[in-house]
């Protein structure tokens, strides 16, 4: 893109025209730098934007500060693809202007074709640090501490999924800022998944405290109707929460809305692509995206391998792959659909039978690996399905029992939302028991028989 295009589509104060009130005040906060050397803190539940302002940021700052030298980093190659991408499809930057650095032992098969002309491994990085914008993961910014560049080179390190890393794992890349006067912004959800910590010990001294949320907890940070009362609350100079989402349809919104944001969240997405699934024959109910389909499956494990698959869930997934794909007036690209299951194996065993008929593009993960993602139609498997262990719930629901996977799982969804599991395993867990509920209400529960407690509900 030469000088003149980019300036022709600046006209506006903004490169996206579509930026609402509260993201262009964010952008123009962080191009300020004001608050430095405190971090700008960029909040707001899933589907709001973050990302979105990210992008945005990055080329305000690009362009208007013709000395910055910019980190943009975020926890999983997922998400930092993302951002790569998202800047890609901007068609605003100059040949040259950006890098993606991967880890030496990252697969090139893992990544997206469009994404790897900007990809640079790290045998390479000492030539990646002379490109004015980096996009790495937290943990591969830690290459740049064995390059030449100065301790201090980057003028701004934004982090993405900033509530996701472990707060040593943001420090990698903070560690490189300007000290004089550079602008660290942190851009995430506390109410999402949090960093994965292993060890008890760490756990034990608060490691599974993302730096985001420890320090959103701070004076500085907090709350106050009195003073900011015109601003959401927050103060504009530090912070910016947004609400307004851009993701899904309202079924979709209603329920994370209200266990997990006040009911604060406004559906703001484009309806012509949120209620482009209404009709599907396969919706229990017209006009309700959501399908709760009850199974009682076995869950099974299979040599050493700790994680768990269900092949009855496997099967009924691949049969909604193939109905949603093969859909006669409405067909969902295979690249437009996504399968999100907390189990490794079981994500093994659906990639296998999605290659047998001819599928292999969609797109199965972990629910870490989609968080920051959004999809047409999402199909989500949870597994477990052991009834009789009910002494000791957590245990029998393993992964499943975390508020904060469940909100990531549940709000990938542009249009659609399949959700299959068993229903007598379920019902312990109050995130899972709520979705349950909400789907008999309003009726877009099908298949096997339901526990009593619940039975009340089903008409
Ligand atoms: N102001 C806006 N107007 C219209 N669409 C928007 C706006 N902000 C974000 N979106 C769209 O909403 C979706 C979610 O945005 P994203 O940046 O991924 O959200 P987040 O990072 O907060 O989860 C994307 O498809 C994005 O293009
Ligand atoms: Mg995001």
């Amino acid at each position: 893109v030469g000088e003149t295009v980019t300036l022709k589509q600046r006209d506006g104060e903004f490169f996206n025209p579509m930026l609402n009130e509260q993201q262009k005040l964010a952008v123009k906060r962080i191009l300020s730098g004001e608050c430095r050397p405190t971090p700008y803190v960029l909040f707001g539940p899933p589907g709001t934007g973050k990302t979105l302002t990210v992008v945005e940021t990055i080329l305000q700052i690009h362009y208007t500060l013709p000395d910055s030298r910019i980190l943009v980093c975020a926890p999983s190659n997922a998400a930092t693809d993302l951002i790569c991408l998202r800047l890609h499809q901007s068609n605003l930057l100059k040949q040259g202007a950006m890098v993606r650095v991967n880890a030496s032992f990252r697969s090139e098969e893992l990544i997206d074709d469009r994404v790897k002309p900007y990809c640079k491994d790290g045998d390479d990085v000492r030539k990646a640090s002379w490109f004015r914008i980096i996009i790495t993961t937290c943990s591969s910014a830690g290459m740049f501490y064995q390059t030449e560049i100065r301790l201090g080179h980057f003028t701004h390190v934004i982090l993405d999924e900033a509530g996701q890393a472990s707060e040593p794992e943001s420090l990698i890349p903070i560690g490189l800022i300007s000290e004089a006067n550079g602008q660290v912004v942190l851009v995430g959800d506390p109410k999402q998944l949090g960093p994965v910590i292993k060890s008890k010990i760490a756990l034990t001294f608060g490691l599974n405290m993302s730096l985001l949320e420890r320090l959103t907890s701070r004076e500085i940070y907090l709350r106050d109707e009195d003073a900011f009362s015109a601003c959401g609350a927050y103060n504009p100079l530090l912070i910016t929460k947004l609400v307004k989402n851009y993701r899904s349809h309202s079924a979709l919104i209603a329920l994370p809305s209200k266990l997990f944001y006040h009911k604060e969240l406004e559906v703001c997405a484009d309806t012509s692509v949120v209620t482009s699934l209404l009709h599907w024959k396969k919706l229990p109910r017209k006009g309700f995206p959501l399908i709760f389909h009850g199974i009682r499956g076995s869950e099974t494990r299979e040599g050493r391998s700790p994680s768990w698959f269900n092949p009855t869930e496997a099967v009924q997934v691949m049969r909604y792959c193939c109905h949603l794909a093969k859909n006669e007036n409405a067909a969902v690209p295979v690249t437009d659909m996504g399968v999100i299951t907390p189990y490794r194996k079981q994500v093994e065993k659906i990639r296998f039978l999605l290659r047998s008929v001819d599928l292999a593009d969609i797109k199965v993960g972990t629910v870490e690996e989609f968080q920051g993602q959004e999809y047409m139609a999402i199909i989500l498997s949870t597994v477990r399905s052991h009834e009789d262990m009910f002494g000791d719930d957590k245990h029998c629901l393993g992964f499943l029992c975390n508020p904060k996977r469940f909100n990531v799982a549940i709000t990938r969804a542009k249009a659609l939302l399949i959700v299959v599991g068993n229903p007598h395993v379920l019902v312990k867990d109050p995130c899972f028991c709520a979705l349950l509920e909400y789907s008999l209400t309003n009726r877009v529960y099908v298949g096997c028989d339901l526990p009593s407690e619940l039975e009340c509900l089903h008409k």
